[in-house]
């Protein structure tokens, strides 16, 4: 009991009604987006590029002037600003990316990778805490280099490069399922597979899958391991079809071992 009141105390206190009862900003992914969470967020978000940004306010009695406003590192500057006699003046950079409605003041930002910043809302009497925007870049499909085919018994490499954005995390899959690390099959910086002594066993459509906060591709790899059994068993039917057909057939059941050494 006592630490619940404790936790309420510490949360009032950490919270001093700026966000809670004042001007807050609430921003939102639109759809479509990769897989961005399209979930509203209060204080910070993360977006991808080229995805549609919804900033909102909560409704707000008409005044003079309200504006919108970035920073970025000491860079402040203003994006939309609108007094009520005028249309909204909307500065150079955003000109064609973004929308701003004046009746609930809300802003709409189409994402460039420069919008990963700070956000925030004006009016002449108050204004918003700064709202953070993430935008990472979408992950294009992954690239996998390695040697196709393998001879059984090698150790052989695939790794998996990503060329657009940057991946939080690598995954392999074989014919479909999650690959495991094991003696056998190792994973080297996350990036690369190795599999050690490949068998006949490794051979299968092997993917890579990357992920971002955003996004997630993949791409497969047909991975094809030559076994000597490979090379055998074509000679020994060979020799067993060659054989009948000159009538060695007999002869060599009864006498099997010289055969089968003549075949190798
Ligand atoms: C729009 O804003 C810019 C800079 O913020 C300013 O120079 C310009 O005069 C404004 N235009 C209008 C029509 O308000
Ligand atoms: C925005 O679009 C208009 C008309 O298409 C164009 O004249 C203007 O240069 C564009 N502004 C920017 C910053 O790209
Ligand atoms: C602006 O916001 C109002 C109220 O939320 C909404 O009814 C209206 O459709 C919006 N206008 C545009 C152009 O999005
Ligand atoms: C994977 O990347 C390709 C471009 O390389 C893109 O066309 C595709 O939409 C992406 N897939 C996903 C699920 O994002
Ligand atoms: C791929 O592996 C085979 C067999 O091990 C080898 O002969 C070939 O040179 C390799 N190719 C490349 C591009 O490494
Ligand atoms: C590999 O992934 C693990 C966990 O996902 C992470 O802790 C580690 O830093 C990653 N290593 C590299 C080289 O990316
Ligand atoms: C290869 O796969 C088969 C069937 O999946 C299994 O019975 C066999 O033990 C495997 N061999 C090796 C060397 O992993």
């Amino acid at each position: 009991m006592l630490l619940v009141v404790l936790l309420l105390l510490l949360f009032l206190l950490a919270c001093p009604g700026s966000s809670a009862a004042g001007l807050g900003i609430t921003a939102r992914t639109l759809s479509p987006c990769y897989s961005a969470d399209l979930r509203p967020a209060s204080e910070r978000l993360v977006s991808a590029v080229g995805c549609t940004v919804l900033l909102t306010i909560p409704p707000l009695k008409a005044r003079k002037v309200v504006s919108w406003e970035y920073k970025t590192g000491p860079q402040e500057g203003v994006i939309v600003n609108y007094a009520f006699d005028r249309p909204a003046n909307t500065s150079r950079p955003y000109e064609n990316r973004t929308r701003f409605n004046e009746t609930d003041f809300s802003l709409q930002i189409v994402l460039q990778r420069e919008d990963d910043q700070l956000y925030r809302f004006r009016s002449e009497s108050e204004a918003t805490g700064w709202f953070q925007l993430r935008v990472v870049e979408p992950l294009s499909e992954p690239e996998i280099v390695g040697n196709s085919s393998v001879k059984a018994g090698g150790n052989t490499k695939l790794v998996c490069k990503v060329l657009e954005g940057k991946a939080d995390f690598y995954w392999w899959k074989k014919n479909g399922e999650l690959l495991l690390g094991s003696d056998h099959i190792q994973f080297i910086d996350n990036t690369t597979l190795c599999i050690v002594k490949a068998s006949m066993n490794d051979s299968g459509y092997y993917a890579c899958v990357v992920r971002n906060a955003v996004s997630q591709n993949e791409t497969s790899f047909l991975l094809h391991v030559q076994n000597a059994a490979n090379v055998v068993l074509p000679v020994i039917l060979a020799c067993v079809v060659v054989g009948s057909l000159a009538g060695v057939f007999v002869w060599c059941r009864r006498r099997d071992r010289p055969c089968r050494s003549g075949c190798r």
